[in-house]
């Protein structure tokens, strides 16, 4: 049976088998979607024995390899130089094919937003953040103020999108923005709280927390106290699967019962 899988280590935890499978079933696709784990060392092996699987349409990839993994596959869209790293894998003609579906999975619930000129704030400065800042940079956004751990860190990623702004310490203040994007792990179950405080925060500002576990975080919560429209960790996840799926399967997901798959995510 056909198959694509996503990949990383750990994978346990992973939901994109939940979100394929169910828009597999949907439509009727006789193809299976499966998580595996693949150790850092094993990554060159992995893609070895998986090109030369008929069976194998692709695959997504997540944590750790999301760098790492371009170094097996053609990079025809030079990610590389953009993000700078991939999270699917597909077939196309006789290549293997690594591209980036986070970005746009991540700019489809905020399209609406006239972000041009706009000051934005993005917490992190990892994977999930390199897709965001591309996507915030391809739209002409204002300055950004990058909290990290690392400021040094987010100010590298600044440059490296042609963003202007300010890299800053976590516990930094929050300025005014139109938007607030979590981009960290912080606030996910099992993970450190993320403590902010948003009341420099206009009254129409967006707040995004690409964290889906739990799906209410408490930065999602301290902004709706405030009245502030949210975006959960779940619109992106099942953005990015969306663009993932059409690539490995070749049909469009059924996205009006996304509301079915939602409640089948947050049980
Ligand atoms: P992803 O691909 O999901 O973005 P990642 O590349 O490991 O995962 O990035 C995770 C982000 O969460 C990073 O910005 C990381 O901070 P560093 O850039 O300093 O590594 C941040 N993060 C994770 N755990 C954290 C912690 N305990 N405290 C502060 N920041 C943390």
């Amino acid at each position: 049976m056909k198959y694509a899988e996503v990949i990383g280590d750990p994978i346990a935890h992973s939901k994109s088998p939940l979100i394929h499978g169910f828009w597999l079933k949907a439509l009727g696709i006789d193809a299976a979607y499966r998580k595996t784990q693949v150790a850092a060392e094993a990554l060159g092996d992995y893609f070895a024995a998986r090109c030369d699987d008929p069976d194998w349409l692709g695959c997504n990839i997540t944590i750790p390899h999301k760098q790492t993994a371009l170094d097996f596959v053609e990079d025809r869209g030079d990610v590389r130089a953009s993000i700078g790293a991939i999270n699917t894998v597909f077939r196309a003609d006789d290549a293997v094919v690594g591209t980036n579906t986070d970005a746009a999975g991540f700019y489809a619930p905020i399209a609406g937003m006239d972000l041009a000129g706009q000051p934005v704030v993005v917490i992190g400065a990892g994977g999930a953040a390199r897709a965001i800042l591309f996507a915030l940079a391809r739209v002409g956004v204002g300055r950004v103020t990058l909290l990290n751990r690392n400021p040094l860190k987010g100010a590298a990623l600044l440059a490296r999108f042609g963003l202007k702004g300010d890299a800053l310490k976590l516990d930094a203040p929050i300025p005014p923005a139109a938007l607030l994007v979590n981009a960290t792990s912080l606030g996910m179950v099992g993970q450190p709280p993320l403590d902010l405080d948003l009341s420099a925060l206009p009254d129409d500002a967006v707040v995004y927390d690409v964290v889906y576990a739990p799906l209410e975080t408490d930065l999602l919560k301290a902004a709706r106290a405030r009245d502030l429209a949210t975006v959960d960790g779940l619109e992106m996840l099942i953005g990015q699967a969306a663009l993932a799926f059409e690539l490995f399967f070749g049909q469009t997901p059924p996205r009006d019962r996304d509301d079915e798959l939602r409640a089948i995510l947050a049980s």
